[in-house]
């Protein structure tokens, strides 16, 4: 009997392709490699061949029994690696990326930037002060008198704390950024340039307008011959810079305790009829404060501002609710 292996190797190309796992591969290598497979038959009839068929069929069938070992083996591997990669999912390069969604600068910080960068680029230092006050710091200092209504419990936050340097005095929360100025009259010499924002604390009733907390920018400019003109000069110029160069503005004669003469700022987009918004109070700063804060008498003269960055910031883009900037809403925050 002889051997047709160019049929026998058919055979084999079809039989391996249904090996799919370890049994069939056993199945597989029984079939032709086993005791009683294929190829121990071949060689076992070599003795029956005649002697110019057996070299052939010999040769052959080597040839078969390499090429089965090595189909056994690259099988083998398949398997293996089939089976470690079970349960992996495979990469899929077209499938869309995952995005994170990153944080940012809140609005109010934001405005507290643009405002100082402003500031910064007139030539203002930006100085910070604490939000534990004393009554000295907070009002005295400032020419604002022993009576004066903003003194009340119900327009300063009071704490349980002694001040260690005031008897029968207890420390605060500071209700304006305006301590600051005498802080840092108190620290340098003029001339000066300074500003200080940060948080402040008034017991009102929280509504759209109102918060107990909210932030302010304070200014201070401290020289020789500071004038009302220097005063709005400087802050034209400041409005201009946040708000473009369209915006109107008015100086309102008004009264606070620690400048003289004093005023509010208005503002307007003269869009239709127009209707004034105040963002700020300053003025000249007072005698009484230069005083408080050991400068020599007539030395020096200043000018004083103070702004709310809550207001600005809702007039800026159109805010109509205090609220929304502490709320922490995705929705809003990711406005801005
Ligand atoms: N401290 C004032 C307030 O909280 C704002 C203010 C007004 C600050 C006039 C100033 C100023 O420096 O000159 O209402």
């Amino acid at each position: 009997m002889t051997w047709n292996f160019s049929e026998i190797n058919q055979d084999v190309d079809k039989d391996i392709e249904s090996v799919v796992d370890q049994k069939t591969l056993e199945d597989f290598r029984i079939k032709y490699l086993g005791r009683k497979g294929l190829v121990q038959k071949i060689f076992a009839s070599l003795g029956t061949l005649s002697k110019e068929e057996k070299p052939i069929v010999g040769k052959d069938s080597n040839i078969l029994k390499n090429r089965l070992s090595s189909l056994l083996e690259q099988k083998q591997k398949e398997i293996a690696n089939k089976k470690s990669n079970a349960g992996k999912t495979k990469l899929d390069v077209s499938l869309p990326g995952v995005s994170f969604a990153s944080g940012h600068t809140h609005l109010i910080s934001q405005t507290i930037e643009e405002i100082c960068d402003i500031f910064e680029k007139l030539g203002f230092i930006v100085e910070e002060g604490p939000e534990i006050e004393t009554e000295h710091y907070n009002f005295s200092a400032l020419n604002i008198p022993a009576n004066h209504p903003s003194r009340d419990g119900f327009d300063t936050f009071y704490l349980n704390a002694p001040d260690p340097k005031e008897k029968g005095v207890n420390l605060l929360l500071r209700s304006h950024t305006s301590p600051g100025q005498i802080r840092i009259m108190e620290e340098h010499k003029p001339p000066l340039a300074v500003i200080i924002p940060g948080k402040v604390y008034r017991p009102d009733a929280v509504d759209a307008s109102h918060s107990f907390m909210f932030h302010q920018i304070e200014g201070l400019l401290i020289d020789k011959d500071i004038k009302f003109s220097h005063l709005k000069g400087l802050l034209s110029a400041f409005c201009k810079r946040l708000f473009g160069d369209k915006i109107e503005m008015r100086f309102r004669p008004h009264f606070f305790p620690f400048t003289e003469p004093s005023a509010e700022v208005d503002i307007s987009w003269a869009q239709g009829k127009k209707t004034w918004l105040e963002i700020m109070g300053c003025g000249l700063v007072h005698p009484a404060v230069f005083k408080a804060a050991g400068y020599p008498k007539g030395k020096y003269t200043g000018l004083a501002f103070g702004l709310g960055v809550e207001r600005i910031a809702m007039l800026k883009y159109g805010i109509k609710d205090i609220r929304t900037f502490y709320e922490n809403d995705d929705r809003f925050l990711k406005q801005f």
